[in-house]
């Protein structure tokens, strides 16, 4: 793999077909038979944060699709505009700017520009380019995130932090906890990340993917899309995926893995995937609102005040993401790591 020039580089070459390693095999590719475009998840206007309705669709959703946007949430328009320009900035750069920040040459670990999801363990290649930005501080950011969208992507941060934390609340309240003190705090958003990911316009869209089938390991993960679209969730109970369409303004906000097994399986962490686009480059960008890595996680205790039986054991934040990152994206088979 180029990495250095990643996939954005390849569809730059003019390939009028797709190199293979990024050819998939047959049942992972996006085939439209098993897609809908007549569903769609849950669509919640969070403008009132003190109407019970408000938070009773924002636990329903997170119970039956683990998957919702959310409108009139707070973030400002200019803010999302200019983290989607800045991610097209960044990945505008030439080749050998945005080559120090790959795995081995980066100034620092939480700035990681990467291709695919883990190319050492895959056997195809994704269609996707990405740089990654671990947030620790202001000033950290400030003195390592790439200068052509670190003010934006830092800003995206600190003005969704409020939405964050009511969201949080509002499902916490329904697990039986009351208020999130300074130990939950950091339990459910003590670290965060922030990808600027990019989807070149691919030659063979449908011989491939752009991600293919994971759910989170975050707490929580609140993305913004572009108007292209392409991210399809698996409906809960069922064989189809389901398109998140693009809507202006708004935020999709999913539950991960460790918000599934802290509230011991109420909470859906579902497998969403996104497709190849034949003639769009398309670019996200999530933040996902993560325990810290030397956290142990496991269902709460006020959870469990009611009876219930664990379902997950307790295990360290920072193995939890290791064993994501180790093998090829393969559904919620990391799950299975706290059983
Ligand atoms: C992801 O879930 O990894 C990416 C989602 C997106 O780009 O829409
Ligand atoms: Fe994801």
């Amino acid at each position: 793999v180029n990495q250095g020039h990643g996939v954005k580089g390849l569809a730059e070459m003019g390939l009028e077909t797709l190199p293979k390693p990024y050819v998939q095999p047959l049942e992972e590719r996006i085939t439209m038979s098993k897609t809908t475009h007549e569903e769609s998840i849950p669509i919640i206007d969070v403008s009132n944060w003190n109407d019970p309705n408000v938070a009773d669709s924002i636990c329903n959703a997170a119970e039956k699709w683990g998957f919702f946007q959310i409108v009139n949430h707070g973030v400002p328009i200019h803010v999302l505009e200019n983290v989607k320009d800045a991610a097209h900035g960044f990945f505008g750069l030439p080749a050998e700017e945005k080559r120090m920040y790959l795995k081995d040459h980066s100034p620092t670990n939480n700035v990681r520009f990467g291709t695919s999801f883990s190319p050492q363990a895959e056997k195809a290649l994704e269609w996707k380019d990405y740089l990654s930005l671990f947030y620790v501080s202001d000033d950290e950011a400030t003195a390592f995130w790439p200068p052509v969208c670190k003010d934006e992507a830092l800003e995206f941060v600190k003005k969704s932090e409020l939405v964050i934390r009511r969201l949080l609340e509002v499902l916490m309240k329904r697990l039986n906890v009351k208020e999130i003190d300074k130990t939950k705090e950091l339990l459910l958003m003590g670290s965060k990340r922030i990808n600027l990911n990019y989807y070149p316009k691919c030659p063979n869209p449908n011989l491939t993917v752009g991600v293919g089938r994971h759910s989170d390991v975050s707490a929580l993960t609140l993305l913004l899309q572009d108007d292209i679209g392409g991210l399809y969730v698996r409906k809960m109970d069922g064989n189809s995926w389901i398109h998140v369409p693009p809507i202006s303004e708004s935020l999709v906000i999913n539950v991960g893995d460790a918000l599934q097994i802290m509230s011991n399986g109420r909470y859906k962490s579902i497998e969403h995937r996104v497709t190849a686009n034949g003639s769009k480059n398309r670019v996200s960008v999530p933040i996902f609102v993560n325990p810290r890595p030397f956290d142990v996680i496991g269902p709460l205790l006020e959870v469990l005040e009611n009876g219930e039986k664990p379902m997950y054991k307790q295990v360290l934040y920072s193995d939890y993401v290791k064993h994501f990152f180790k093998k090829a994206h393969d559904g919620k088979d990391t799950l299975e790591f706290a059983k």
